[in-house]
């Protein structure tokens, strides 16, 4: 859309289920925030609108860890989100939530809406029930192996591997992260946003949007032109956690989350300004861009857009500028290993640092492919690019300027062509970086940014005031007030990246508080204007500091692993060791338990006789690799029934905290069966 009159920007709504890392700010936060900077100081009309996703399978599962409720889950991590945000200067009008009331009554109109319009489709379909846990699965409570990619973790409704968008079914080998249980179909009524029906409004829609980034566009193509094309989609799910279906019959269902998360960012406005909130979702005028990671394009271009579409009177996204992903020193962030950089450690150790982490997190932006953010290269930009070019660069003007000039910029000086030839090559600097934001090109626009620096420092250089200074006064003063003025047009350019350093560069070089985009097209520091002191932008960061995030983040794997271990268990005595008849016994038959996936019925020799053990190890070893194998059994335990059958001892097996079992048998040698064990 050229000249739009006004800009609702969104950033995904993250899920409240845990606090925030340098993946979600390079992925979406951090390119959102430049281009939301960017708009307001060149006077554009903007709303930049976040929240938290607070329903969904992400944040019970949640709950269910930390064995607290999913309302505390979300609010303890929805501030936590909050505050990091805005320590990392991510400036949204409004961070909303979607456990809020104007929420639930606006997903609410949002189903309704399409409900009576008979736009839904009611379905009785079979899904995913854990018979242990009693519930049926939606989501992320089902894992297995990715039929597109082949990854074992991959969820019931997505692959965070290859980025595929699942349905439960899909899923090879289904495990439910409930109980472990292979969970069972059981028929269940939903209802579905039919996209198989509405695929040519969707592509109409989509083709008018040739221009998207390629792997955005390329996405959705893949989807619509699948080989069976779009299938239809529940918006509802068996779950207590969310916004309630608002139908007859409905009862114990909700929304599926990415059916309300979406319309979070509607409800946000909505709090923001109660009043004039359509303006920002109905005027054909206002571009709505949506900034994403690239696991929630189908959610963005596809399903919200048929909402959108379907209820009616919404405008559509014109830009939806996904990344892919960022990796952490050659690996994928991941939460449950904890290995990511989190923001609010990240603040502990580098206090005021915030900027550093931009500009390196800017530096190494996703935006076309995966890339790999890593400690050395973070040095390396502080080193070599922010202290040496930038700040350097700023901290030379104005200290020689206090030095010369007592901090007043000299005046009714003459330029000449290479005076003016510096200036133009800084000003051409932010023409393109301008076009590079517009176009969503980050790490251009950061280069950009930096050029303006090196074109002040390679002036320096060349024309060496603090030699002039001794020969030529007049001269020396053109050359100071060129120097000057590519430092005001830096005060101006770096806002958008730096926005913590830019407010700092402003009050040494007394400017105003907000210094609009086309003032870098002026001279910002008249003559007999007053500097203030000289303060340092940044500073080096030894090894020593790189050194030890290094070894915080391999020594929280470790953490990690040992947590995996058992705890240990009480002392025993000797003589309680000693009454246990542990013994070699081989397995002449094996078969399984009917109607249980865990359970093999044995006969093991055991030496003093033959007698039937049923172990819990289906998962683990068939029954035809268990006939003929050494295992080690205790034969004195009590007899107990599992399932109707009478167990007469137990095998004993290697067990890790994730469950994984193993038999305890010997490597060295085949021993004697009935030999026992001690
Ligand atoms: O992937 C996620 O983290 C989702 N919570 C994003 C939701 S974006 C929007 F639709 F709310
Ligand atoms: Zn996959």
């Amino acid at each position: 859309m050229k000249n739009p009159k006004r800009y609702t920007v969104t950033a995904a709504l993250p899920y409240a289920n845990g606090p925030v890392h340098i993946g979600h700010l390079a992925g979406c936060y951090l390119p959102s925030d430049i281009y939301v900077r960017y708009l307001r100081q060149s006077g554009k009309d903007v709303k930049f609108i976040c929240g938290s996703d607070e329903h969904g399978v992400a944040i019970t599962i949640k709950a269910k860890k930390e064995g607290v409720t999913p309302q505390d889950v979300v609010d303890k991590y929805h501030k936590m989100m909050k505050n990091s945000f805005e320590e990392f200067g991510i400036n949204f009008d409004v961070f909303g939530r979607t456990t809020s009331e104007t929420h639930k009554e606006n997903a609410t109109e949002f189903f309704n809406n399409l409900y009576e319009k008979g736009v839904l489709t009611e379905q009785e379909t079979e899904q995913y029930f854990d018979e242990e846990a009693n519930q049926f699965l939606a989501d992320r409570y089902i894992t297995g192996t990715c039929p597109v990619c082949k990854n074992a973790g991959a969820y019931g409704d997505q692959c965070e591997s290859c980025g595929s968008t699942l349905s439960p079914t899909e899923l090879l080998n289904p495990q439910s992260t409930l109980s472990g249980a292979t969970p069972i179909l059981r028929k269940t009524k939903n209802w579905f946003l039919p996209l198989d029906k509405l695929s040519g409004k969707i592509r109409s829609y989509l083709e008018q949007h040739k221009d998207w980034k390629p792997n955005v566009y390329g996405q959705c193509m893949s989807w619509l032109n699948a080989g069976d094309g779009l299938q239809p989609r529940s918006m509802t799910r068996d779950l207590d956690w969310g916004v309630p279906v608002p139908i007859k019959g409905a009862e114990g269902k909700v929304l599926y989350v990415w059916f309300d998360a979406p319309i979070g960012y509607i409800s946000a406005t909505r709090e923001l300004l109660p009043e004039t909130w359509e303006t920002w979702w109905k005027d054909p005028e206002t571009k709505l861009v949506h900034f994403i990671g690239k696991d929630n394009i189908v959610f963005h271009c596809i399903i919200f857009p048929t909402i959108l579409m379907e209820h009616g009177g919404y405008i559509l996204a014109d830009e939806v500028p996904a990344n892919e992903f960022l990796n952490l020193e050659g690996a994928k962030i991941s939460t449950s290993r904890n290995w990511a950089v989190w923001l609010h450690e990240y603040l502990q150790d580098f206090p005021g640092k915030q900027d550093v982490l931009r500009y390196a997190l800017a530096a190494t932006m996703p935006e076309s492919k995966d890339n790999d953010f890593t400690w050395k290269d973070f040095q390396q930009r502080n080193n070599n690019e922010l202290v040496a070019d930038l700040g350097n660069f700023v901290n030379r003007v104005v200290v020689l300027t206090n030095k010369y000039y007592n901090g007043i910029v000299p005046q009714n000086v003459a330029l000449t062509a290479e005076d003016e030839a510096a200036l133009t090559k800084a000003r051409e600097a932010v023409a393109r970086m301008s076009a590079a934001i517009e176009n969503y090109k980050f790490r251009e626009a950061l280069q950009e940014m930096m050029n303006i620096a090196r074109t002040g420092n390679k002036y320096l250089a060349d024309q060496e005031p603090w030699k002039m200074q001794k020969v030529d006064a007049a001269r020396t003063e053109a050359q100071m007030f060129t120097a000057l003025q590519i430092a005001g047009i830096l005060a101006v350019a770096i806002e958008p990246i730096l926005p913590f350093t830019a407010n700092k560069l402003r009050g040494m070089l007394n400017l105003p508080v907000v210094l609009e985009w086309q003032k870098a097209k002026e001279n910002l520091l008249v003559g007999g204007h007053q500097l203030n002191a000289a303060e340092l932008l940044f500073e080096k960061i030894e090894d020593e500091v790189v050194k030890a995030q290094l070894e915080k983040l391999n020594a929280s794997k470790t953490i990690q692993k040992s947590t995996n271990v058992m705890p240990a268990k009480d002392t025993v005595t000797y003589d309680d060791f000693v009454k246990m008849d542990i013994r070699i016994g081989k397995v002449l038959t094996a078969e399984p338990v009917k109607k249980t996936d865990k359970l093999l019925q044995m006969t093991i020799d055991t030496g003093l006789d033959k007698r039937t053990v049923v172990s819990g190890i289906a998962q683990h070893y068939t029954a035809e690799q268990m006939i003929g194998k050494q295992v080690t059994i205790l034969v004195n335990l009590a007899p107990r029934k599992i399932r109707g059958v009478e167990s007469q001892g137990m095998i004993l097996m290697a067990e890790d905290a994730d469950g994984k079992l193993a038999l305890v048998s010997s490597d060295d040698a085949e021993l004697m069966t009935g030999s026992t064990v001690a």
